[in-house]
């Protein structure tokens, strides 16, 4: 009998700590246990649940749907039910629950109910699914590009490099038929400039173009954004399509796809072998007919040995690969976007901006780890700081500056005793993050370095790295 105490408070305890609401009835739906989390949910306390009916703690229910009265009756259980309450204190609560009858010996003694709080992520979902009918729902007129639009064609990707041309006539040639396409390659290396380069110059261009980011919502709301919802289903409150049928003729971008929940990735997969989808909650299948895109900023092959990506449908969006390489590997491609870059950012300024040769070379030898994007920003970072018509050094952002001087010091060799030698790796180090500390500007990092600003600028100047650092 003391056994038996102590694994009932042993289960108590545990359940006690669980994240998930428990509440359990006996035969007669007389509340016996209602632990914290689901107090929570539901905003009563356990005195005021234990030793009362369910029907009496929760008015709003009755005998047909309260689930725990329906697995009593039953005797069957009923798993992930939606259920929308309002609760003692006048809050709408809507929870999914499972409810299991406990059986002893074939006869039912009771049930219990597991159930998650997902009123907010309902409310998400509703508030997401209202601005996307504002954003996409309306129809298109031919012609017209007002909604889900993409704004790159071909003429936009600037690159004189062998790999870009080969990757602009496949795509190009991909452009005209309907399979999908996988595009990788790390950030900031075109990805999003390619996919809408070949929405617009497929036959599908007057037709939307929707993207969504896999990787920025949680499985259950993304779900119901790509399928759709039907009243009273679990997410949705309201009839409506999701982007698939919202796109249907078009072309639905599905970025970072390899961040998508598994599961998610199986249905998925049904929906580009049958060509329709069923909305959350609903019977029936929609045909939809629309071409899928989908990226991924790693290797693939990477993304299916750690188990990110299903094989199975890694085989299915993989039918035309766009493998956009770094831009450390196709420098030749930096003069032109340097150019095209500086052209689109001096809109508006009398004279021509050119660049100095040392800066030139800096671009040429940096590792770009932010590739096409962080050049981008640098340019139009510098063409903010400059004053003459040059860009130079200095006027670029701080980790291009810093990882020149970082090398600097990295070329003196470890192995070197020499104590002045090693003083002066020592301060170059400490010179180098007064610096970073200070975005680069002199008289403050002379200040934090405990110097005469002067000190600080010979300093500069003897370490040759007064062409990256001078800012005052
Ligand atoms: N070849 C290019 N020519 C002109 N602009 C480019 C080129 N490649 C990239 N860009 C510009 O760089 C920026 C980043 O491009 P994009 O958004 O397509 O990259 P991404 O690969 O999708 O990056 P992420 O993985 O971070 O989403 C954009 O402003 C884009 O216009
Ligand atoms: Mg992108």
């Amino acid at each position: 009998m003391r056994e038996l105490s102590a694994i009932k408070a042993q289960l108590e305890l545990l359940l006690s700590h669980v994240e998930e609401g428990i509440h359990m009835v006996d035969r007669k739906g007389i509340s016996i246990y209602y632990n914290k989390a689901v107090s929570k949910i539901e905003g009563l306390d356990p005195e005021e649940v234990i030793g009362k009916h369910v029907l009496e703690v929760f008015p709003s229910l009755t005998e047909q749907d309260s689930t725990l009265l329906c697995a009593l009756k039953t005797g069957e259980a009923i798993y992930n039910r939606e259920q929308t309450f309002t609760n003692y204190k006048g809050k709408k609560i809507t929870t999914i629950n499972t409810t299991i009858p406990i059986k002893v010996n074939g006869k039912i003694i009771g049930a219990m109910e597991i159930s998650r709080d997902v009123t907010t992520v309902k409310d998400m979902t509703e508030r997401i699914s209202e601005l996307q009918a504002i954003l996409y729902g309306h129809t298109v007129k031919p012609g017209s590009r007002r909604h889900g639009t993409a704004r790159y064609t071909f003429d936009d990707i600037i690159g004189e490099s062998r790999c870009i041309k080969d990757l602009k006539n496949l795509a190009r040639r991909a452009a005209a038929s309907s399979s999908p396409i996988l595009v990788w390659g790390d950030t900031g290396t075109g990805k999003e400039l390619f996919v809408q380069a070949i929405h617009n110059e497929s036959p599908r261009k007057l037709s939307p173009f929707i993207a969504q980011n896999c990787a920025a919502l949680p499985a259950t709301l993304l779900e119901g954004i790509l399928f759709g919802t039907i009243k009273g289903g679990f997410t949705g409150a309201e009839d409506r399509a999701g982007l698939f049928e919202l796109a249907d003729g078009g072309t639905i971008f599905l970025d970072e796809i390899n961040s998508m929940p598994t599961e998610l990735q199986a249905k998925l997969l049904r929906v580009l072998q049958e060509g329709a989808v069923r909305r959350l909650g609903d019977t029936r299948m929609r045909n939809v007919n629309t071409r899928v895109i989908t990226a991924c900023s790693e290797n693939p092959i990477n993304a299916l040995e750690k188990k990110q990506l299903r094989e199975d449908l890694f085989y299915r969006i993989n039918v035309v690969s766009l493998e956009i390489p770094p831009l450390r590997e196709r420098r030749e491609d930096i003069p032109c976007l340097v150019e095209h870059f500086i052209a689109r950012y001096s809109s508006g300024r009398g004279e021509r901006v050119k660049i100095s040769d040392e800066v030139m070379d800096i671009f040429m030898k940096y590792p770009w780890p932010g590739n096409v994007r962080e050049l981008e920003h640098a340019i139009e970072g510098a063409m903010i700081m400059m004053e003459g018509d040059t860009i130079k050094p200095s006027h670029l952002p701080i980790q291009i500056r810093s990882f020149f001087t970082h090398q600097k010091d990295r070329a003196i060799d470890p192995e070197d005793l020499n104590l002045n030698d090693a003083l002066e790796r020592l301060e170059n180090e400490l010179i180098r993050k007064a610096l970073e500390k200070v975005q680069g500007n002199i008289s403050m990092a002379a200040r934090v370095l405990g110097i005469p600003r002067q000190t600080l600028q010979y300093k500069l100047k003897k370490k040759g790295m007064g062409s990256i650092y001078t800012r005052n």
